[in-house]
């Protein structure tokens, strides 16, 4: 295992005399000893850019990588010693054993030891059952784990996901999510894994880097995102839904939002700094809902009304200000009115920009 470091790391694409794409730009990142780490990121914000860069696939424009103190830039994907996972598992035409064996094969690792290696790892993904079955004749899943255990004889230092459960049917995908954790948690090999889901990288990761654009745009704890992201982006891409925005105007010791305020006596003169226009953010599970009501509530109504299963999103509306509210337990129905507060311990402040001030 070792810690991987981007140091302003930027790559260009030319594609043609006069085409050229900026796909990353100064990105500066460590990927600690054994921690499990994630790029998330809308498509073509440059996820499977710095992913290839890190294996030796792409060489950088400009920047270094590091492998623990020595850096890799010179170094093939071979010499770096990378797995890679893609989103389409690709089998060499043997059967799954074989496929396993392969890696070792080409070193010529002694046949005893083959056949231990391959046991040891086929438990580990559990293969053991399909290792004298043909690839052709296995599922999406089954095929992405025969992948997962060819990487993982190799005792690599750095495995790097892009997307790995893209393809896979949504029962596939659950049971490929907690095998990767799994293994993380067993083999304690650092690993960056590529996702364009939120849900996927929240619960995978210890660390997230949120990128858009070419750039990352906050690096932090999964918690951390969720409840502090450092702007509109980040606030609205973590959870379902993302973060509420609702945009309002200071006037004296409040923000108005045309039918209802929101006091903010305590934090006005450092509001006061950026202008009139803020924004709020909340996220729905936090905002506080009831047909009857209550201190420091003001009304709304309810225009729609979701089942989740274990909660209920409702959109509710006052004035022209939507927001959505996520509750476990409700008899809110559609058309209802509604009384909304939002408490204040949960409330972030952002400028008209969508950056984070409180
Ligand atoms: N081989 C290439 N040649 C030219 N441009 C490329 C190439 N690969 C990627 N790009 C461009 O670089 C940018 C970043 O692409 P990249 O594939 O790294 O994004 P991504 O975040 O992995 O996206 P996705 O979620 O769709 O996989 C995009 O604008 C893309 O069009
Ligand atoms: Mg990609």
């Amino acid at each position: 295992m070792v810690e991987v470091r981007l140091e302003n790391i930027s790559h260009i694409y030319v594609t043609g005399r006069k085409t050229q794409t900026l796909a990353v730009k100064d990105i500066n990142l460590t990927f600690p000893h054994a921690s499990f780490c994630a790029l998330l990121g809308p498509s073509g914000c440059g996820k499977t850019t710095l992913m290839r860069i890190i294996a030796g696939l792409n060489i950088q424009t400009s920047g270094h990588v590091y492998f623990d103190q020595q850096e890799v830039t010179p170094l093939t994907p071979r010499e770096r010693n990378v797995a890679m996972v893609f989103q389409f598992p690709v089998l060499y035409e043997m059967n799954v054993y074989e496929n396993i064996a392969f890696p070792l094969r080409s070193v010529k690792v002694p046949e005893n030891e083959v056949k231990k290696k391959v046991k040891d790892v086929a438990e580990l993904v559990g293969v053991t059952d399909i290792l004298n079955v043909h690839p052709s004749t296995l599922d999406m899943g089954s095929k992405q784990k025969v992948v997962l255990a060819r990487a993982l004889v190799r005792e690599p230092n750095v495995f790097l996901f892009d997307e790995p459960l893209t393809n896979l049917d949504p029962l596939g995908r659950l049971e490929m999510r907690s095998k990767i954790k799994e293994l993380q948690r067993n083999i304690k090999t650092t690993m960056i894994y590529v996702t364009h889901d939120q849900a996927e990288a929240l619960t995978l990761a210890d660390k997230i880097a949120v990128m858009d654009f070419g750039i990352v745009v906050q690096y932090d704890e999964p918690t951390t995102l969720y409840e502090h992201p450092k702007n509109e982006f980040v606030g609205f891409f973590l959870g379902n839904p993302g973060m509420n925005f609702i945009q309002g105007t200071l006037e004296g010791n409040e923000i108005n939002f045309g039918e209802f305020k929101y006091d903010v006596s305590d934090v006005v003169e450092k509001l006061k700094e950026y202008g009139t226009e803020f924004k709020i953010g909340i996220r729905a599970e936090y905002i506080k809902v009831s047909k009857k009501p209550f201190k420091g509530a003001f009304k709304g109504k309810c225009i729609v009304s979701e089942h989740l299963g274990t909660s209920t999103l409702l959109d509710i509306k006052v004035g022209d200000k939507e927001f959505k509210a996520k509750l476990r337990i409700t008899d809110v129905k559609e058309g209802d009115e509604v009384y909304v507060q939002f408490p204040k311990e949960k409330v972030h402040i952002f400028n008209k920009a969508g950056e984070l001030i409180i």
